[in-house]
């Protein structure tokens, strides 16, 4: 199954590099996954393309009129159906790995960034069908957010990570954080690394790795294991 973005964005020349490295690269040259910038500005009504205006009633700070946006919207869904027109932003709901593994059972995205003070509330009211936040902090831009949102959606589309094992496994898909890992050499320094993991033992390296876990847990995300 292949998902497709389309991201609507004030600053294109921000995913230059980004989605064209490691396993995002991969992925969109297997075409597991397809992935289109579109710049706001190409979709301006206005002679020098303009996509942003004055707030009404005062407040400080530049707001992304509601024409640009429609008008990309609208040339998207007239071609193709779209499962979520996502907007990113600070007030969104909060983005976790359940939401992530929800979305990446969908296909087609729209994301829209947010700039400035935001987009017109129009937009929201009548156009997004799910806002989402990456965290607690503010950024200038949804960009980044967009990034994190499809670096985590990419992940787990099957195929698109070699050991396919490996994205079931990650901290927090069980609510547990990894335990500790490590490879060659043995020693270093007069560092070593824990003899269990050289035994060979599986079981016993399972039941290691696994009090490991919850000891790492319990120290650094106490919240988790009330889930
Ligand atoms: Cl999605 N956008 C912006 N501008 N800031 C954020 C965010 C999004 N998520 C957390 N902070």
């Amino acid at each position: 199954m292949k998902i497709r973005f389309d991201i609507l964005t004030a600053v294109p020349n921000f995913f230059d590099s980004p989605l064209n490295c490691s396993i995002i690269k991969k992925a969109r040259e297997k075409q597991i996954v397809d992935i289109y910038i579109h710049d706001l500005h190409n979709f301006s009504p206005l002679k020098h393309k303009q996509i942003d205006d004055y707030p009404y009633g005062g407040a400080g700070g530049m707001v992304l009129r509601i024409e640009p946006i429609y008008n990309a919207i609208k040339t998207l869904t007239s071609k193709l159906d779209y499962d979520e027109i996502i907007y990113l932003t600070p007030d969104g709901e909060k983005f976790n790995q359940k939401m992530a593994n929800e979305l990446s059972l969908k296909q087609n995205f729209i994301i829209l960034c947010g700039h400035y003070k935001g987009v017109d509330y129009r937009i929201r009211e009548h156009l997004i069908t799910k806002e989402i936040s990456i965290g607690d902090y503010v950024l200038t831009g949804g960009e980044p957010a967009a990034l994190v949102l499809i670096d985590a959606i990419v992940r787990l589309i099957p195929g698109v990570i070699s050991d396919e094992s490996s994205a079931l496994t990650d901290s927090f898909q069980d609510n547990l954080l990894e335990p500790p890992i490590y490879t060659r050499p043995r020693e270093f320094n007069g560092w070593k690394v824990p003899n269990v993991l050289l035994s060979g033992n599986e079981k016993k390296i399972f039941e290691w790795n696994l009090k490991m876990a919850i000891k790492r847990t319990k120290l650094k995300r106490p919240d988790l294991l009330n889930k």
